[in-house]
């Protein structure tokens, strides 16, 4: 059997915990180090989460033989310089949504990528679950007959007023951090990318999207339309209209282990149960098959990068007040 890939993580984020479980889960990972910006939080991560090494800086961690893969989970401002560097230092990356703030850093991650030959994906993990793709395929089935348009939102309510999200000098704002998953959403089920978009937002004290309001224009008069924001309570959905029928996903981006999607063709509802599978093991698999075996990535960079680009557009529109082309 093939040696398993050695994981380290960049930074002590929240969100590393989704991603520790299916990491000891899975027989060809294995979760060996931890960096820090500084020492002391390394080595207090570490005895939490029994990790064997801890690094003191983001430089000593990318420098360490032993780790193979680099979960990048800093704040958005830094996933490229970060990732950009880790590729340089021969890693392997999965990196956190957004992936780029820009589609020039995108372009500059994956010439890094390429350059390197190493793997470099964006951590969208609703991506991989079996509802995602049990609803494209219905989609692409002509179940619910021509696509017209599709509807989604992800909403919460900011806990505290110190958090990455409302700083805008770290890229925050509602439409990178949860606005990304509709509007990812909707352009894998469509299939096709953006062709004019507008947005609208509402400004918070901090100066970043604190509610984001958008509309894309796709090919052959498909539509899709979503909501992002920090200031209502936790809301997550997804609508896919067709002329035949319609396509309800009540938990789109973060499934759990026993989930429905409802079907309504010729006045009745059909009721589809998915698979059971566990959130973020299919981003943690679907490196070690990118790394170990060669084969293709399941969510590629330009698709990563068309979203960036889509978010970009959104963004511009918001603050002209006219659609964008792209
Ligand atoms: N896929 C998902 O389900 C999901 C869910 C939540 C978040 N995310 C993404 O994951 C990333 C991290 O989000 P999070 O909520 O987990 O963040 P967080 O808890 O605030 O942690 C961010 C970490 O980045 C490091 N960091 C480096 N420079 C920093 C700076 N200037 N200010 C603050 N922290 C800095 C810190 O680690 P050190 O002090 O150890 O260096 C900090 O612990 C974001 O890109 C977010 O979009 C993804």
């Amino acid at each position: 059997m093939t040696k398993p890939l050695n994981w380290g993580l960049l930074s002590t984020a929240n969100i590393n915990r989704a991603l520790i479980t299916p990491l000891r889960a899975s027989a060809r990972n294995v979760l060996t180090a931890v960096g820090s910006r500084s020492q002391v939080s390394a080595d207090a991560y570490a005895r939490e989460w029994n990790i064997p090494t801890a690094h003191g800086s983001y430089e000593s961690l990318l420098a360490d033989p032993d780790v193979d893969v680099i979960y990048n989970s800093t704040p958005n401002h830094i996933h490229a310089e970060w990732t950009i560097k880790a590729l340089q230092a021969g890693k392997h990356v999965l990196c956190e949504k957004p992936i780029g703030l820009s589609v020039a850093e995108v372009d500059a991650m994956a010439a890094a990528a390429a350059e390197n030959k190493r793997v470099l994906t964006e951590a969208f993990m609703y991506r991989h679950h079996p509802q995602t793709l049990k609803a494209r395929e219905l989609v692409a089935s002509g179940a619910i007959g021509k696509l017209q348009l599709v509807r989604g939102s992800f909403t919460f309510s900011m806990p505290s007023e110190v958090n990455i999200r409302l700083d805008p000098a770290l890229g925050g704002g509602s439409i990178w951090d949860v606005g990304c998953y509709p509007i990812s959403f909707a352009r894998f089920i469509i299939g096709t990318e953006p062709l004019e978009v507008f947005g609208q937002q509402v400004t918070g004290r901090s100066g970043v999207d604190d509610s984001f309001f958008g509309q894309m224009k796709f090919p052959g008069e498909v539509y899709a339309q979503f909501d992002s924001g920090f200031r209502t309570p936790f809301r997550t959905h997804i609508e896919i209209v067709g002329s035949e029928g319609t396509i309800t996903v009540p938990s789109p981006f973060k499934p759990g282990l026993d989930e429905k999607i409802s079907l309504y063709r010729e006045d009745k509802t059909e009721s589809i149960t998915i698979p059971s599978q566990e959130l973020y093991i299919g981003e943690v698999e679907d490196m070690a098959d990118c790394i170990l075996s060669g084969k293709s990535q399941h969510m590629s960079l330009a698709d990563s990068r068309a979203n960036v680009a889509a978010i970009v557009a959104l963004l511009e529109s918001a603050k002209t007040g006219r659609p964008v082309n792209l």
